[in-house]
């Protein structure tokens, strides 16, 4: 199916793998990896509908908190992910960049990220950004910082901080998709979402296909964005 409107930027909360596994009585990380192998195929359906940016929240700030099993696992699928998928993604003009803090991942997988981002650097299709240690109030506090050190002096503008951000050149989303039924944004694109439209759907994470992706799409061409204005 198509729709007419279709957001620059689509941001997805991947939530649900854990309770999905649970579901069929498997251990977490099986639903981590089933997770991410969904979202190899939503990069294809995403880039097929035209749209330009696609990010997705796959480890935040505060799931260092989760046990140390689960993180190296999530860690592993990550190292797993890229190796595997980097060359296909270049090959269909896919950019991979990743957004959120560098400290705390560990040397391998960094290196491998800033590799891929490296060889997809130029690629101009579909940018594909994985949150990855990203925490909407660290990137605020990082940008902060940033701008001290750089000598701002005087009143501190939006454009500003924003030159800050992670990926400054990044536009908002235009719509955050959440699955598995929680209401919140747990610390992600903080800023970056004052004028978001939300979408949130029962579903785990694994389990959304096309159709979701779709019925999403449709939810977000019937919105009606006012920005504080009046009504068009
Ligand atoms: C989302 O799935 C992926 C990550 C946070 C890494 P969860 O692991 O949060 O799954 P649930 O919420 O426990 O089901
Ligand atoms: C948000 O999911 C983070 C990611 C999807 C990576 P969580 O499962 O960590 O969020 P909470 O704990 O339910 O808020
Ligand atoms: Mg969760």
């Amino acid at each position: 199916m198509t729709v007419d409107k279709i957001p620059t930027h689509l941001a997805l909360i991947m939530d649900g793998n854990g309770r999905w596994a649970k579901r069929r009585g498997l251990p977490r990380l099986m639903g981590h990896r089933a997770g991410l192998r969904r979202l190899e195929e939503m990069v294809r359906m995403v880039k097929k509908r035209g749209i330009r940016y696609f990010s997705a929240y796959v480890f935040s700030t505060e799931n260092w908190n989760r046990p140390q099993m689960e993180v190296e696992g999530l860690m592993s699928l990550f190292r797993h992910y890229i190796r595997r998928k980097v060359s296909d993604l270049k090959a269909e003009g896919g950019r991979l960049r990743f957004c959120g803090r560098r400290d705390r991942i560990p040397g391998d997988l960094l290196a491998m990220m800033r590799e891929a981002e490296e060889e997809t650097k130029d690629q101009t299709t579909i940018d594909f950004i994985l949150c990855l240690n990203y925490g909407g109030r660290a990137e605020i506090l990082d940008a902060i910082n940033a701008l001290i050190a750089d000598g701002h002096r005087g009143e501190v503008t939006e454009a500003d901080l924003r030159r800050f951000f992670y990926l400054p050149d990044v536009p908002d989303p235009d719509l955050i998709v959440r699955t598995s039924g929680e209401l919140r944004i747990s610390n992600f694109w903080m800023w970056e979402s004052a004028y978001s439209e939300f979408y949130f759907t029962d579903i785990h994470w694994p389990d959304f296909d096309e159709r979701e992706l779709d019925r999403a799409l449709e939810h977000y061409a019937a919105r009606d964005r006012r920005y504080g204005g009046l009504k068009s």
